[in-house]
């Protein structure tokens, strides 16, 4: 079994999503030893934005056809993405801007769009300084909602979220919010749902 792991946290080693992402992979990695795991720093090694190129020799292209590769090869993907301005960081924009191609991950049909990417299992580690889930500002949430979007839309159901939210309020709430994160990825196991 493959696991993709990504952190797009431009905080380094004070990140939380960059914490919660190494525990969910620690995590899975204890239930099933043989786990096959891969790792992309999306901050430390920043993809380009994605642009036109002349042929498919360009650097920008290899690289980004890289990231297809491992994405499609990936069972479980695990992603760490701190909100940024109500979405998620550029860092990690201009990875799916890499994997969201149509012909590969999805196509046009003439009933609409319909998802290739279908299978895999994504989960991934929210951060946020204030808090939305469940809150009045949940219409600001623009990182979740879209990252469920993005990801259904090349066919992917299976999308969990590990959040740590309320950060900036306090010291007390960062706690609550780290423990609250840690003891659900104390539940979390390599289970795939596969169509049948
Ligand atoms: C550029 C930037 C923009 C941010 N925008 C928001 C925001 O819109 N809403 C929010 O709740 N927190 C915001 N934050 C706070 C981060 O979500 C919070 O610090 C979180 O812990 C970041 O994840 P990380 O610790 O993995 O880097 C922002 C932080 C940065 C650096």
């Amino acid at each position: 079994m493959k696991l993709l792991h990504l952190d797009s946290s431009a905080l380094g080693g004070y990140s939380v999503s960059r914490q919660l992402t190494a525990d969910i992979v620690a995590q899975l990695s204890a239930q099933t030893p043989d786990l096959d795991v891969h790792y992309r720093d999306l901050a430390a090694q920043p993809l380009p934005h994605w642009a036109p190129v002349a042929d498919a020799s360009d650097p920008a292209a290899v690289l980004g056809n890289q990231m297809l590769e491992e994405f499609q090869a990936a069972d479980i993907v695990v992603i760490g993405a701190p909100m940024y301005n109500f979405s998620i960081s550029s860092q990690l924009k201009a990875w799916i801007d890499r994997v969201v191609v149509a012909g590969k991950t999805f196509q046009y049909t003439a009933n609409g769009p319909q998802g290739l990417a279908g299978g895999k299992r994504v989960i991934i580690a929210s951060s946020r300084g204030g808090s939305y889930h469940n809150s009045p500002y949940a219409a600001m949430d623009f990182q979740e909602s879209y990252l469920r979007s993005v990801l259904g839309f090349i066919g992917i159901t299976q999308v969990e979220f590990v959040r740590a939210e309320g950060l900036a309020v306090g010291d007390e709430q960062k706690a609550a919010a780290m423990t609250s994160a840690r003891t659900a990825i104390a539940g979390l196991t390599t289970r795939l749902e596969r169509a049948a």
